[in-house]
């Protein structure tokens, strides 16, 4: 949320601060801006809506200098206008400030700075931080880190500030708390962002901040202290994958790529994870087999499309494991006071790791000495770090603010999870977990398969674009792919839709149908346990009954169900726990058709962002 870009280097940093931003716009875009140091003179531009307005702007003005931030906001406090964009500066316009979190006791410093005469510009909480480092340095702070590490101090809440002084051309200064900040490290040129895509062009060695660090680079140095001035390091690493995977490569939209790289992407995640005797390994779970044994009850927490994960993943885990799992919103689990001690796993699940709800909820786990299992997309961020254990999914950068690769390398990571512990715990063996990792194994080819049959969806969205409701329905783990369907619908298209448990609709979800009402039905395999299939048959009858328009997704093959189906989508075969792998697949296609039909920004959905890091 928000994203974050500052260059120091020999070369001129505005295109480098507005291409990074170009790549972090996923993270928001209600309004962009810059401040570039010219000689020892700051200048800024900024302004409301998607980045081409500041470029616009831009085009109208010479930039030059060496020394710059950027930053694209998703707005919290103040409205995407232009006064509220960042960057903010202090009324002697000598220091400019970015910032992504919230400022939690803003109200209180605002009323103070105002007291003691200054006028705000601005209706945001971070402009209260560029008062007070002018405050500071007027107090004899003896530079910009210096009187950063003061104004740090006085500030409660979430944020990652990156601040230039006029008087300190050749100097950016970041600070980070429960918000991602990383350096970006060239040769006689340094970087700073939200995340490595800003930079990735430039270099591919990075290094991760840490919780309530202060950073000051300069084009041939980088310094890290602690936030009382003690000096401290981050932790290196080197970016494994290439400017190009962050770019749209061909297609219109982000999204419509990383839903045709499902089948790489889910590959990925299960390469290398078993080992030659059917064994299921796991290297990065640092938990010992005699832990997962201790375990006597699985909490999962996630946010949005990665609940929905969470939801599928109880089926499998309970039926593999016979532990019982629960699955919770993260931004429920910790208010409700849930039950966790040493025995109880708690799997988080987040594609950005850095989404602020997730991370309170595993904080909470930690402090009742649960054990935490990461499943995270995101290399080094917050909640791998601050987790017991972490599987990686391997996607490669999600772009699109829609999770779809998410969802998909979500699905498989859980379900190696679930068939290790049923592994480790002895209620499954090598034989019985290597039948299902077959079909696992063979998902990546299948899920290629069906995205070369998405004509007829593509078709289908187009008749439903002026649907004003869509309901989804399904039974089992058609039950959160439904959910997981209506939530693509609703935030691409903005069309009123809607998942259920499809027992549920004769307890009055029902009534909504109307006549051509269509309702999207996940029909599980007719093999195997085929009385949840008839029962779901039974539930599109009924809404058929009552005028629905009902739109099958089922198994290649189940012939009989055509005659329920005003239309029809073949899945390949599956077994039905992984089923989700499949049926979920046309649902993404339909919402981004739909999307792009009624002229949306498919990658860009309104009112949202990517990496929501406030709660
Ligand atoms: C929906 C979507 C969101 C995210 C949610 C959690 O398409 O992308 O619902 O799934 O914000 O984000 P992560 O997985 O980064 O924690």
């Amino acid at each position: 949320m928000c994203g974050i870009v500052g260059y120091v280097g020999g070369r001129s940093a505005l295109g480098i601060v507005v291409d990074g931003l170009r790549r972090l716009e996923y993270r928001g875009y209600d309004s962009a801006g810059v401040a570039i140091i010219e000689g020892d003179v700051l200048r800024s531009v900024k302004k409301a809506g998607k980045l081409a307005n500041l470029e616009k702007e831009l085009g109208e003005v010479e930039l030059t200098g060496s020394t710059g931030i950027g930053h694209t906001r998703w707005a919290t406090h103040g409205g995407p206008t232009d006064r509220n964009a960042h960057p903010h500066l202090s009324t002697d316009a000598r220091v400019a400030v970015i910032h992504n979190g919230i400022i939690e006791n803003f109200a209180h410093l605002r009323a103070e700075l105002t007291a003691a005469g200054i006028e705000f510009a601005s209706d945001t909480d971070s402009e209260v931080v560029a008062h007070l480092l002018q405050a500071a340095l007027a107090d004899g702070a003896t530079d910009l880190t210096h009187a950063m590490r003061t104004v740090v101090a006085r500030l409660e809440g979430a944020f990652t500030l990156l601040a230039v002084r006029a008087e300190e051309p050749g100097v950016v200064v970041g600070a980070r708390r429960n918000s991602p900040l990383v350096v970006g490290r060239g040769v006689g040129e340094n970087f700073l962002a939200s995340d490595v895509s800003a930079f990735i062009e430039h270099t591919r060695d990075a290094v991760e901040l840490g919780q309530d660090q202060v950073v000051t680079i300069t084009a041939d140095s980088i310094e890290i202290t602690d936030f009382d001035g003690a000096a401290s390091t981050g932790t290196d690493f080197h970016v494994d994958w290439d400017a190009s995977a962050a770019e749209k490569g061909g297609y219109d939209w982000f999204m419509l790529k990383e839903i045709d790289e499902q089948p790489h992407a889910l590959a990925d995640t299960l390469r290398g994870r078993l080992t030659d005797s059917g064994e299921i390994m796991l290297d990065e779970v640092r938990l010992t087999d005699q832990d997962l044994r201790d375990v006597d009850k699985i909490f999962i927490v996630a946010c949005g499309t990665s609940f929905n994960t969470g939801l599928v993943a109880k089926y499998a885990i309970e039926h593999w494991t016979r532990i019982p799992c629960e699955v919770e919103l993260a931004s429920e689990f910790r208010y409700r006071d849930p039950v966790l001690d040493r025995s109880t796993l708690v799997i988080v699940i987040s594609q950005s790791g850095e989404t602020m709800d997730t991370i309170m909820a595993l904080r909470h786990a930690k402090g009742q000495k649960a054990r935490v299992l990461a499943i995270c997309n995101t290399n080094g961020s917050t909640i791998p770090r601050e987790s017991d254990a972490v599987l990686y999914t391997r996607g490669g950068p999600e772009v699109a603010v829609a999770s779809t690769k998410a969802f998909l390398t979500q699905l498989a990571a859980c379900y190696l999870v679930g068939l290790h512990l049923a592994q480790v715990r002895g209620v499954k063996y090598a034989d019985e977990v290597g039948a299902v990792l077959a079909e696992l194994q063979a998902t990546p080819d299948k899920v290629a398969r069906l995205l070369s049959e998405m004509t007829p969806v593509r078709q289908l969205a187009r008749d439903l674009s002026a649907a004003p409701t869509v309901l989804f329905i399904g039974r089992h783990v058609g039950y959160p792919v439904a959910l997981e369907g209506a939530l693509k619908l609703k935030e691409l298209a903005y069309i009123h839709a809607e998942g259920f448990a499809a027992g549920e609709l004769k307890h009055g979800p029902i009534a909504l149908i109307d006549e051509g009402t269509p309702v999207i039905c996940v029909v599980p395999s007719p093999r195997g346990r085929s009385i949840l299939r008839d029962k779901i048959v039974s539930n599109i009858q009924e809404v058929r009954a009552r005028g629905a328009r009902t739109i099958v997704i089922a198994e290649e093959g189940d012939l009989d169900v055509a005659q329920f189906a005003d239309d029809l989508i073949y899945v390949p075969a599956t077994p039905t726990l992984l089923a989700p792998l499949m049926t979920a697949v046309p649902m993404q296609v339909l919402a981004a058709e739909i999307a792009a039909t009624r002229g949306h920004d498919v990658d860009q959905p309104r009112n949202l962002a990517k990496s929501v890091t406030v709660e």
